[in-house]
């Protein structure tokens, strides 16, 4: 494996799941010095831990300086955390609404508020998001979920113009199905055993198999490297053919 990122400090939100773990892997195994941030991280082998809840909002303001703090420096921020809530509105309760807003978007927003003067100091830097092909485009059941990833969608859009002139490049993945807790923890919910419905899932996208973490993580590293230095507020969809219906 190259080592695009030898010395590079990076902090990931969402860090003790799916995606986010392997995300942290790659970062590690590419060189870079990564801090974690998730409710638990004691599990997760890192440069830095930085456990918290991100609907405190002091713990989200605080994150970019505290990983600055313990790496020594800050060039990649990805926000990775996210939760999901499922039904439609009308089944929606103002936890599910509190939750998801405040995870899904407040948490990127004021991580990404607080991390963009700092990477702009240090020279510039990338920060990516983690959005959903369900906030592209609507999926059945889950208003919420998808407005919030809409939401996520267009912040990094806006903030990709706003801040390219400091150098800071703010993009976003779009994954559609992930084959991680979120996904699995939703199946073994409505009474499905979570690797036989993985399997079936795998037979509805085009490519013939669900999406695993690694899948996804290679592109957000892609999205964070010098070889997307041109890359402004694009939202990369990682969906192996399957559109949202
Ligand atoms: N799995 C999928 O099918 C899928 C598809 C599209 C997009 N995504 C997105 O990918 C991202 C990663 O999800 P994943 O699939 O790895 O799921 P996951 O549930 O394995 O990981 C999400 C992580 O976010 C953390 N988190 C949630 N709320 C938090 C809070 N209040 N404070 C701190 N940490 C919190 C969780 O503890 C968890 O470790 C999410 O943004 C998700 O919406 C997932």
């Amino acid at each position: 494996m190259g080592q695009r990122f030898a010395g590079k400090g990076v902090l990931v939100t969402g860090a003790a799941g799916g995606i986010g773990l392997s995300v942290v892997q790659r970062f590690r195994a590419e060189g870079a010095r990564v801090a974690v941030a998730d409710r638990d991280v004691s599990a997760v082998e890192a440069d830095a831990h930085l456990p918290g809840d991100l609907l405190e909002a002091a713990y989200a303001d605080g994150l970019p300086q505290a990983a600055l703090d313990a790496l020594g420096r800050l060039d990649i921020v990805i926000n990775n955390a996210g939760v999901i809530t499922r039904g439609p509105v009308t089944e929606t309760t103002d936890a599910d609404w509190a939750l998801s807003v405040g995870v899904n978007i407040e948490a990127p927003f004021r991580i990404s508020r607080a991390a963009i003067p700092l990477l702009a100091a240090a020279g510039g830097g990338a920060i990516v998001n983690t959005a959903s092909c369900w906030g592209l485009r609507p999926g059945p059941n889950h208003a919420i979920y998808c407005m919030t990833k809409a939401a996520l969608a267009s912040l990094t859009q806006c903030m990709g113009m706003d801040h390219a002139h400091l150098g800071v490049r703010v993009n976003a993945v779009a994954p559609n199905e992930v084959n991680t807790p979120m996904l699995r923890t939703g199946f073994a919910k409505r009474g499905f055993d979570p690797d036989t419905a993985v399997a079936e899932l795998g037979k509805t996208v085009p490519l013939g198999r669900v999406a695993e973490p690694q899948d996804i993580a290679d592109v957000i590293l892609f999205l964070a490297s010098d070889d997307a230095r041109y890359m402004c507020g694009s939202i990369v969809e990682v969906n192996g053919g399957k559109p949202v219906k």
